[in-house]
């Protein structure tokens, strides 16, 4: 009997590294599986850096990435060029992780070509479709074409169930990102900032919602969290988008004690989360990581769709305002009780077996 076919689909850094470690095991399991990465490319260099880490190439990339390009673009040459590939390779399944541009075309080119949709991280919900933009209206719109919906905690799987999924469909995997995360940070060779004795305040931000004048406001109030606290160093890896590095760099540029960095790559970010003391993000899946290595988060946004560590109290959603961010970042590098409440809870979202699980569920099923 010939091999089932699963295309796996990612495109932006995320994508990658949450599917990296469910590739990883479907190529484990390559006398069962013909496992197929395709990549849009709808990230160029954040992505490559992420294929070179776990020394996994796409095998077919539809190089998708043009700067300045506005979402129906993207998404209109991504359904085509995703359309066209799944319909070459006729897999019994295709799996895609998230929320991003890609994971929502990889599902709607699915369901037009008639092939099975696995959506890995299914069910994070903020209930506000325009928040975050457009990411809560790809993963609901995923959900509706999704044979399986792997959802990352029980909080996941019971929003797919209150919108009326097939709860024999749901499965709760924990969040493969926590796999990632655990498997890079055994790499001993990487540090970071090896000559900095002091403290390390970690800034990412990139989403949409932020742009302009939330974000200038969260690097002001960053430099002046570093201008009060002589022995801090606050590190800026800048997302390669040219609206976010204007911002950021219009107001951090050439201060004393502030690095404005190209983005590391992945397992050199997991070694600077870890050095850090305090991690300021908007991102998703940084809020999932720090918890792993015990570092406060400070939540950027108005919304999340992983209440789940703000409800165990790992991360905190303090919103854009900068003096709430001032507040709440003077609290915990000034009280350490406050600091350590948050820095000694334990991660709600995963224990890095979620990729072993999702791949018995799909090869169970083929
Ligand atoms: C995308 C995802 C977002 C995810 C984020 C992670 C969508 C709609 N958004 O947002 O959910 O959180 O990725 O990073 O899918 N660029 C480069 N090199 C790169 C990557 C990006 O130069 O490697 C620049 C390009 O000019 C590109 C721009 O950044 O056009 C924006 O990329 P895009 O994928 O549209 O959106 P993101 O804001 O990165
Ligand atoms: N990350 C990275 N290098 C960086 C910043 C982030 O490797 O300079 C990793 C991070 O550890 C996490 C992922 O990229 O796994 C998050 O990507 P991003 O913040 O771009 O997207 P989101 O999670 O918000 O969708």
């Amino acid at each position: 009997m010939s091999r089932p076919t699963v295309v796996c689909i990612l495109g932006t850094r995320p994508d990658a590294i949450k599917m990296m470690p469910v590739v990883l095991e479907l190529k484990r399991r390559s006398d069962e599986v013909n496992c197929v990465v395709l990549s849009t490319g709808q990230h160029r260099e954040m992505l490559e850096q992420v294929f070179q880490t776990f020394g996994v190439q796409p095998d077919e990339d539809l190089g998708l990435m043009k700067h300045g390009q506005g979402l129906a673009e993207l998404t209109g040459r991504s359904l085509i060029g995703l359309d066209e590939a799944i319909g070459r390779h006729k897999p019994d399944w295709v799996i895609a992780q998230g929320d991003t541009t890609t994971t929502f075309t990889a599902s709607l080119a699915a369901f037009y070509q008639k092939a099975k949709f696995g959506h890995v991280e299914a069910g994070l919900r903020t209930g506000d479709i325009f928040n975050p933009f457009p990411e809560e209206f790809n993963r609901v719109a995923s959900a509706i074409i999704a044979e399986h919906h792997f959802a990352p905690t029980q909080w996941a799987a019971d929003n797919l169930i209150r919108e009326g999924r097939d709860a024999s469909k749901i499965f709760v995997t924990g969040n493969t990102g926590i796999d990632a995360v655990m498997r890079v940070a055994q790499d001993e060779e990487q540090t970071w900032l090896p000559d900095h004795e002091g403290r390390v305040i970690l800034l990412t931000t990139h989403r949409r919602e932020n742009w302009g004048e939330p974000q200038r406001g969260i690097a002001e109030a960053c430099l002046q969290l570093v201008n009060e606290n002589p022995d801090c160093r606050l590190v800026v890896p800048m997302h390669r988008n040219p609206v976010v590095r204007e911002t950021l760099e219009g107001v951090l540029a050439g201060k004393d004690r502030v690095e404005l960095i190209e983005p590391p790559e992945y397992a050199k970010f997991v070694k600077l989360m870890q050095r850090s003391d305090l991690i300021l993000t908007d991102s998703g899946g940084v809020q999932e990581e720090a918890p792993s290595f015990g570092i406060p988060v400070l939540v950027l946004r108005e919304t999340t769709e992983r209440p789940e560590g703000v409800d165990v109290g790992c991360a905190k959603l303090i919103g854009t305002d900068k003096a709430r961010i001032l507040s709440e970042a003077r609290l915990l590098l000034g009280d350490s009780s406050a600091y350590d409440s948050m820095a000694k809870t334990a991660s709600p979202y995963g224990d890095g077996a979620a990729a072993s699980q999702i791949c018995d569920l799909i090869l169970g099923s083929v």
